[in-house]
């Protein structure tokens, strides 16, 4: 689908990169000639990623850092500039897909627990985007960043039962939109992805967290299936691209049509069989 050296020359951060959606856009990126720097919690993840880039031939490093935490970030990029000795590790992309999410009755939530989300998405995202904004914007340079949020992030819809995350998801959203139009000037790009229902551990643990509400969940959907890991890393790298140059504050949707499917009035009339429609057909008005 891509030229092979469609990245190369790239250093692009991922948060969230050890696992699940983070680690699909990484090993992309990474055949595609990127440099990766992957940025998570959890050490194992990490590495075990970063030693899967190495064996493909492409350069990679990682660093464990909690991103609510704007002086860890700081941090993780004198890590980056140590790794790859350039300013901030010559990093110009970066991928805010690191993200927290459970289900569960808004009112039964500790205010702790709707910081925990709001922490690690909206304040993580807005912590790397600063960070690396002002230093491209120091250095004159040019800088791409890719918001991965989710349908139900536009601030028209959001969702029950994840509230914590859909007001964290729509203020990254707001971010993508406003700095899209405020950076443009600096050569700065922001583009966001949403995703619709992609089966990785860390959200299907805590989302679908069994296997009768899984097949709920993809026989509800208009396509009966739902997204491969690779089909939303391709749209990632044509995003960060240069192929992607004139692409600004949009936010792409990968859903199968799950979203709209919600949308239309008379959608839910895909259940019914043929003998269904020939009953109504003889019952309804010409
Ligand atoms: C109610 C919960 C809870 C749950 C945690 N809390 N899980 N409350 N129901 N299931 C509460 C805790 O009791 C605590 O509040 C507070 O949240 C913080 O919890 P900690 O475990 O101390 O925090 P931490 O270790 O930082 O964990 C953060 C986390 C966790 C967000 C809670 O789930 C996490 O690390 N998630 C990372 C991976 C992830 O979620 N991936 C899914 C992304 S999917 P108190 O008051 O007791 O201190 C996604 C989009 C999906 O974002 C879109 C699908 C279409």
């Amino acid at each position: 689908m891509f030229q092979t050296d469609l990245l190369k020359g790239r250093t692009i951060l991922i948060t969230g990169g050890g696992t699940g959606l983070g680690r699909a856009m990484a090993l992309r990126f990474a055949e595609l000639g990127a440099s990766l720097f992957l940025v998570g919690r959890r050490e194992d993840p990490l590495k075990q990623t970063t030693r899967d880039i190495i064996a493909k031939g492409a350069r990679a490093a990682w660093f464990s850092a909690d991103i609510r935490d704007f002086a860890a970030v700081e941090k993780l990029l004198d890590a980056a500039e140590k790794e790859f000795g350039r300013p901030f590790g010559g990093i110009d992309t970066l991928v805010n897909n690191a993200a927290g999410n459970f289900i569960a009755r808004t009112e039964k939530l500790s205010p702790n627990a709707f910081n925990a989300v709001v922490g690690i998405v909206l304040h993580g995202a807005f912590h790397c985007t600063l960070a690396l904004g002002r230093r491209w914007i120091a250095a004159k340079q040019p800088g791409t960043v890719l918001n991965i949020v989710t349908t139900y992030a536009d601030a028209n819809c959001g969702s029950g039962f994840v509230v914590p995350s859909a007001c964290a998801k729509a203020g990254v959203l707001a971010m993508t939109r406003s700095l899209a139009v405020e950076w443009a000037r600096h050569h700065i790009r922001l583009n966001a992805i949403a995703p619709g229902p992609f089966p990785t551990e860390g959200a299907f643990s805590r989302l679908v967290p069994s296997k009768e509400l899984e097949e709920r969940a993809r026989n509800h959907h208009p396509m009966k299936r739902f997204g491969r890991p690779e089909e939303l890393a391709n749209l990632a790298a044509y995003l960060v691209s240069e192929q992607a140059g004139y692409v600004n504050g949009e936010c792409v949707v990968i859903d199968g049509g799950e979203w709209i499917n919600g949308a239309g009035e008379f959608n839910h009339f895909t259940d019914m069989s043929d003998a269904d429609w020939d009953a109504m057909e003889a019952a309804r008005k010409k």
